[in-house]
């Protein structure tokens, strides 16, 4: 058997400083599509995806929460992943730039960088925008503010490690703007790269940071943590097992062949990231391409422009693959994209319902009608079919060089185009005039085959947009798994002569547009009011053991006080009707301390002990969201007793 050729495709792995939103998700479905894809055509896949937990500003949020950044990002990771599990991604390896084995890989190759003479120490003083994590340069700026976000930037200066990025900028150059290698898509970023850039003077670039600790030490000078940009490209390679004993697939996998990313930080990738690998002598990744942004009233939507969609919203009201086709067909590539739930209620409507949605139920129908759900198998050919079949024959190599490409939003045109013209057949044959006459049945036949078919074909170039509904489409139109492959979409007639459809439910129900709009509208945070109140969606089922693992019991507050230099904190001294207990809870913002002395609360109290500014903490007090955003504990009555267990 011939070894199955390898792909590896990246996303970048996201900062987990806020919930995933659906800017996010734009990428890792575009990910996903060619993950799928290459699986289809029967290479071994490897589809990196991530988070990036270092630096300073979840340090700054952690503290600002009264957590370690290591409980800070661990929630947050945990719901990146729980998107990605609903939006069906297919990734194979999920990196976090806090595992042991990336933290080993880079110490590494810090050491070999510093070790090769590519790393040195000195001075660094600049412009450092914060939010960001990113020094500039005077001229870079732009009004004063930093160029990628536009927020102010704050002079800095501290001792610190550079790469010698200077000297690699013939080499940078050279690599970005050669045609054949043509490493970079769109091209206009490479004119951003080489203009705004290289040309201007290329400087060295501070690797390493002593304002703050939550980093990867620098094993060496351990008043240092590696700049999080050296940190978080490694990833890279690390989740390769490059320099680390966790995993050995450097050789099978890198370089990559495709790191996708939108366009406010191909800069990192395609000078920085290049760069480290020549000092590293590695190979350098096939392709780098930068797509455009969804915006949402103007600019990048993000968390703390307060409008954000909830993707679990949704997905849990229109469907996942509803959402995955809306953001893919959105996106002209390389261009930004705005995102309103009106535009993707109208795309739901007009494409999924209408075009696809239609043709699907109208072709099962007809079949159900007038053949009682089986095709007998003579056929009758007819002018009349061939422009459907060419169309069909010329679909799959301009979709997969799309899906390949990125270029997503063309591909689904264009498998549209062809679903639109398969409607246009059914009413220039008129299937129900045919019915009429008895002579004319192996017409119908033949022309609801060509419809079964033509669908079959369609919907196996769009189920790497599509994953969930392809597989109902082909249950209904009777397409065996023999002829769902993707070779089979160049097959014509695969599907079996005497086919046997099934009804089944509706694909894609039809959107009542204003209604939708002013349900969701109610569902979300107000701006101007309190974003945070929005509620979390309902978690996935449990069983009645996970809830039996965790141990709620009654607590009686016997003293409450604020914790020194921390404007969350508040102490608790609480008779847990074994001895007594301390916890702290983070709730000093909402609550005068003395005002819930004597109060009886409930606790979880087998959580393992927590250190919180030097003070230890024994449990969790529970608590829920009030209506105006703030936090009450929750009461029991005064007649339960302290240590009583919850059930
Ligand atoms: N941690 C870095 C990346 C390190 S990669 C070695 C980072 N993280 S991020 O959380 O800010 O993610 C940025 C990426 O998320 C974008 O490049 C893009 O892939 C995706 N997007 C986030 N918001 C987006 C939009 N509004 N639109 C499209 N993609 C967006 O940068």
């Amino acid at each position: 058997m011939s070894e199955k050729k390898p792909y590896y495709i990246t996303t970048p792995i996201y900062y987990p400083s806020g919930n995933p939103h659906i800017g996010h998700c734009y990428t890792t479905l575009a990910c996903d599509v060619v993950a799928r894809l290459k699986r289809m055509q029967g290479m071994d896949v490897m589809f990196l995806t991530g988070t990036d937990e270092h630096g300073q500003k979840i340090e700054d949020k952690a503290k600002e929460a009264g957590i370690t950044p290591q409980q800070y990002v661990d929630d947050i990771v945990a719901n990146f992943k729980r998107l990605w599990e609903r939006l069906g991604i297919s990734y194979d390896r999920f990196i976090r730039t806090t595992d042991p084995y990336h933290v080993e890989s880079v110490q590494k190759i810090f050491e070999t960088l510093y070790k090769k003479g590519y790393i040195y120490k000195g001075e660094y003083t600049g412009k450092y925008c914060k939010p960001c994590e990113s020094f500039w340069t005077e001229s870079q700026l732009v009004d004063g503010k930093c160029p990628d976000c536009g927020r102010d930037v704050v002079d800095a200066s501290e001792e610190a490690y550079f790469l010698k990025l200077s000297q690699f900028a013939p080499q940078l150059e050279k690599l970005l703007t050669d045609e054949e290698l043509n490493i970079l898509e769109p091209k206009s970023r490479v004119n951003e790269m080489v203009n705004n850039f290289i040309k201007p003077g290329l400087q060295d670039l501070c690797v390493s940071r002593t304002s703050f600790k939550w980093g990867v030490p620098v094993t060496f000078d351990d008043k240092h943590v590696v700049y999080v940009w050296v940190d978080a490209l490694s990833n890279y390679i690390s989740a390769l097992g490059y320099e680390n004993s966790e995993y050995n697939e450097m050789d099978k996998y890198w370089p990559a062949d495709m790191h996708v990313m939108a366009k406010e930080i191909v800069r990192f990738h395609s000078l920085i990231w290049p760069a480290m690998l020549m000092a590293l002598d590695l190979p350098l990744p096939k392709k780098i391409v930068g797509h455009g942004w969804i915006t949402f009233g103007g600019g990048k939507m993000s968390k703390s422009s307060g409008n954000v969609v909830d993707p679990f919203i949704l997905t849990d009201r229109y469907g996942v693959d509803a959402l995955r086709y809306h953001l893919l067909r959105e996106m002209p590539f390389g261009a930004d994209a705005p995102y309103t739930n009106e535009m993707m209620f109208n795309r739901i409507n007009s494409d999924l319902a209408n075009d696809l949605g239609n043709l699907v139920s109208r072709t099962v129908a007809m079949v159900i009608k007038y053949f009682g759900g089986t095709l007998p198998v003579e056929r009758e050919a007819d002018a009349l079919d061939d422009e459907l079949f060419s169309m069909l024959d010329a679909l799959p190599a301009k979709v997969i060089a799309d899906y390949e490409t990125l270029h997503i939003a063309d591909a689904l045109e264009a498998i549209f185009k062809v679903i639109a013209r398969a409607n246009k057949y059914i009413d220039e044959n008129a299937p129900w005039v045919l019915a009429k006459d008895e002579a004319k049945a192996t017409r119908l036949a033949t022309v609801l085959y060509n419809l079964l078919d033509a669908v079959r074909r369609c919907t196996i170039l769009l189920s790497p947009v599509m994953p969930h509904t392809a597989p109902a489409i082909f249950e209904q139109i009777g397409a065996a798994d023999d002829c769902t492959t993707l070779e089979a979409a160049s097959i014509k007639g695969a599907l079996k002569a005497d086919v046997t459809v099934v009804k089944g439910p509706v694909l894609f129900p039809r959107i009542d547009v204003e209604k939708e709009l002013a349900e969701l509208e109610a569902l979300s945070p107000k701006k101007e009011e309190k974003p945070e109140i929005a509620l979390e969606p309902i978690k996935e089922n449990c069983v009645f053991d996970d809830f039996m693992k965790l141990d709620i019991r009654a607590g009686k507050v016997i003293s409450c006080e604020k914790v020194k230099k921390s404007d969350k904190l508040l102490c608790f001294q609480i008779d847990d009707g074994f001895g007594g207990r301390q916890i702290l809870s983070g709730i000093a913002k909402y609550y005068e301390p003395e005002q819930l002395v004597g109060k009886t609360i409930a606790m979880i109290v087998n959580f393992p002990p927590r250190k919180m500014m030097g003070l230890e903490s024994n449990g969790m007090i529970l608590s829920a969201q009030t209506a105006e955003g703030g936090f009450r504990v929750v009461e029991l009555g005064d007649n339960v007793m302290p240590g009583a267990q919850l059930s």
